[in-house]
């Protein structure tokens, strides 16, 4: 693609994948109704394909959280903008991550979901950097183990760039883009990127 960035999962295999996550949850949890918990803005592609591939009756709702930390890097300090409103007491709860990377944002969310009294309470990351753990942190459903690089696409942002890619691309030169965070923007306009 360029020396700065390359695919590192393309569209295709994210859509297989999810479809396999899809329907290995709608298996899990036949005959209840699960609540899909997301986390505004990266979570939102991830779950909007996820929950047309669970062939079961689900529920969706968005937290937003606020970090303060650099652009690349969540502190684990974490604010709550958007609540989820609806009672989960005794229900079915899967938390939706676009990636648990430190998992520290997780395991802040996950408390405060907690705290709510849920039947039972899961993870579904698309992508999991388990090499970066500092939170042990076990997520049930996973869509892909996450090499030690920053990516960007399908949700994923570079400084809230990036976003809409539909691929999930790997940064090779994350200086090039400290540099200049509008280095990859061919890309978005690219249609056969
Ligand atoms: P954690 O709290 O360290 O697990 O960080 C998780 C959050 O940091 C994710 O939900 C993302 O918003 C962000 N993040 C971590 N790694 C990346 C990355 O490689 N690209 C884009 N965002 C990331
Ligand atoms: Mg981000």
């Amino acid at each position: 693609m360029t020396e700065v960035a390359s695919v590192l999962y393309a569209r295709e295999d994210i859509r297989r994948r999810v479809e396999e996550l899809g329907r290995t949850i709608a298996g899990d949890y036949v005959g209840r109704e699960p609540v899909l918990v997301s986390v505004l803005t990266g979570g939102a592609v991830f779950l909007a394909d996820l929950v047309r591939r669970i062939d079961l009756p689900v529920e969706t709702h968005f937290m937003a959280i606020s970090r303060y930390g650099d652009a690349e890097e969540s502190m684990g300090r974490v604010q709550i903008l958007l609540d989820v409103d609806a009672d989960l007491t005794g229900r079915d709860v899967i938390l939706v991550e676009d990636i648990i990377d430190t998992g520290m944002t997780s395991r802040y969310l996950l408390s405060v979901l907690a705290g709510r009294q849920p039947a039972s309470l899961e993870i579904c990351t698309l992508l999991d950097r388990s090499v970066r753990r500092i939170v042990p942190l076990e997520p049930r459903y996973v869509g892909f183990e996450c090499p030690d690089a920053f990516v960007i696409g399908y949700g994923l942002d570079f400084m809230d760039r990036y976003r809409s890619l539909s691929d999930i691309v790997r940064i090779d030169d994350l200086n090039a883009l400290r540099d200049d965070p509008d280095l990859l923007s061919p890309l978005l306009t690219d249609a056969a990127a």
